[in-house]
């Protein structure tokens, strides 16, 4: 089957190499050329574990090209997946303007009938609005034209692991409002459906629509949830991990997204939580649920700003070094990356920020002009007042603790992300704080 993916970011790259690999005819579109021309010339226009690679092997055999001629890439082809961006508006609200241009541009340029699908994460509803937009622009621009059939296909991959949870995903969903449309996303993930016996969920638009925001707003929940218990465990001398493998292991709760920390960022939870709180807001209905989930995450970061300032009296002058900048481990994506804004806040109460990240610190200098960049994580912490785990990469978690203390200027670590372990850390010498984990003085 020939398939246009609109729009090769992050969701988009990584579902055009995956569809290619499982036989179809794939195009990649994108109108940011400089990155068409990297993903041509071969290259990788973003950090992403085996995607490189894929990338280059479906592109080799042919099954994956990429245009920048929409009319061309539509030709033939059954399907046009949207993955373009939907970043947050001032207001919380999603900015929908790049989904509609690509409903436009399609019903422009498209010749014969084709199934338009929303992989982007959209409100539930956009799959109406964004067919009334191709009829309008059909209308305007041709006096009619072929049938668009809107359907929407939520995306759940995950940065670090997003081609293995495109080629293996827990689940499929998609909704759809005509036959021709579901038979068409049926064929699509015939091959991975029959390989992984994976579910499948078919339903209508805004119901698949509803199923992504709920999900990654639920996932949310969770992670708020555990920071606050971890913020009363801080209080009465409990141990949140403890606390959290004990919940996890009842079959009701289990025990994923119960990790405590400085909070969720990345470029999905927190504008798909603002976005389903303004799609609820916008149709009457008052989710102060939702709300205090945002509250918290924003408020974890506080956190380790109050460790700090219990150890170091005062930030102004103090160096403190972060260990890690990436919102997780396995992308360069820095997106609401908490550390961003903790380097922020640092920076703000007068002290000098280091950051050490395995692979993002050229966007780290580029956002944040004003804190010093170090490529080796000791070196960053030589001379500090203390160190500050922001991102649990590898090179972070597997740092001799010893040697840690023998670089620090004061032996303070605040873990953020609870990713050392608290007894080596205070067997070596440390002065170990983590979240909800309490205080280890050496
Ligand atoms: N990144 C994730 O982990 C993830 C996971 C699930 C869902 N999503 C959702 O998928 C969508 C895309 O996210 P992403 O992280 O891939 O974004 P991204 O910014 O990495 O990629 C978006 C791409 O779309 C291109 N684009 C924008 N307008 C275009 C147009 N009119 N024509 C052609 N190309 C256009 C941009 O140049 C960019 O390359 C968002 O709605 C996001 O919420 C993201």
């Amino acid at each position: 089957m020939k398939i246009v993916i609109v729009g090769v970011g992050h969701v988009g790259l990584t579902t055009a190499a995956v569809l290619a690999e499982l036989g179809h005819d794939v195009v990649g579109l994108d109108d940011d050329r400089t990155k068409l021309e990297l993903l041509r010339a071969g290259g990788a226009p973003f950090h992403e574990p085996g995607l490189a690679e894929l990338v280059e092997r479906v592109t080799a055999d042919g099954s994956l090209t990429f245009t920048d001629d929409l009319a061309a890439a539509l030709a033939g082809a059954a399907v046009a997946f949207v993955c373009v961006g939907t970043p947050s508006l001032p207001g919380g609200g999603p900015d929908l303007r790049f989904v509609e241009r690509v409903g436009a541009d399609v019903a422009r340029e498209a010749t014969d009938e084709i199934v338009l699908v929303e992989k982007s994460t959209v409100p539930a509803n956009t799959g109406e609005r964004l067919t009334q937009v191709i009829a309008r622009e059909q209308e305007a621009r041709r006096g009619g034209g072929p049938t668009v059939h809107v359907a929407s296909n939520p995306e759940f991959l995950r940065e670090g692991v997003a081609v293995q949870d495109t080629r293996e995903p827990d689940r499929i969903v998609y909704g759809t409002s005509s036959d021709t449309a579901r038979d068409v996303l049926r064929e699509v993930y015939a091959p991975m459906i029959e390989r992984l016996g994976c579910p499948v969920v078919e339903t209508d638009v805004p119901t698949a629509e509803l199923i992504k925001h709920a999900s990654n707003a639920f996932l949310a929940t969770r992670l708020s949830f555990i920071n606050a218990v971890a913020n009363v465990c801080d209080r009465v001398g409990a141990d949140v991990d403890v606390v959290a493998e004990g919940m996890g292991l009842d079959a009701r709760i289990g025990p994923a997204f119960l990790k405590a920390g400085i909070g969720y960022g990345g470029s999905c939870f927190p504008k798909d939580v603002d976005a389903f709180l303004h799609l609820s807001r916008s149709v009457g209905y008052d989710f102060a649920l939702l709300e205090e989930v945002r509250r918290i995450n924003i408020a974890q970061r506080q956190v380790v700003i109050d460790k700090l300032v219990e150890e170091l009296w005062h930030l102004t002058d103090k160096t403190i070094t972060l260990l890690g900048a990436a919102f997780k481990p396995g992308t360069d994506d820095l997106r609401e990356a908490p550390a961003l804004y903790l380097a922020q806040d640092l920076l703000d109460a007068g002290a000098h920020v280091r950051v050490y990240d395995p692979v993002a610190l050229d966007q780290v200098k580029e956002r944040l002009p004003d804190v010093e960049v170090v490529d080796d994580p000791l070196e960053a912490c030589r001379g500090a007042h203390a160190a500050v785990v922001a991102t649990e990469w590898p090179e972070i978690v597997g740092m001799d603790l010893g040697a840690l203390r023998d670089v620090l200027d004061y032996p303070i670590v605040i873990d953020g992300r609870n990713a050392l372990d608290a007894d080596a850390a205070q067997a070596a010498g440390l002065h170990y704080h983590g979240v909800g984990r309490g205080t280890r003085r050496s």
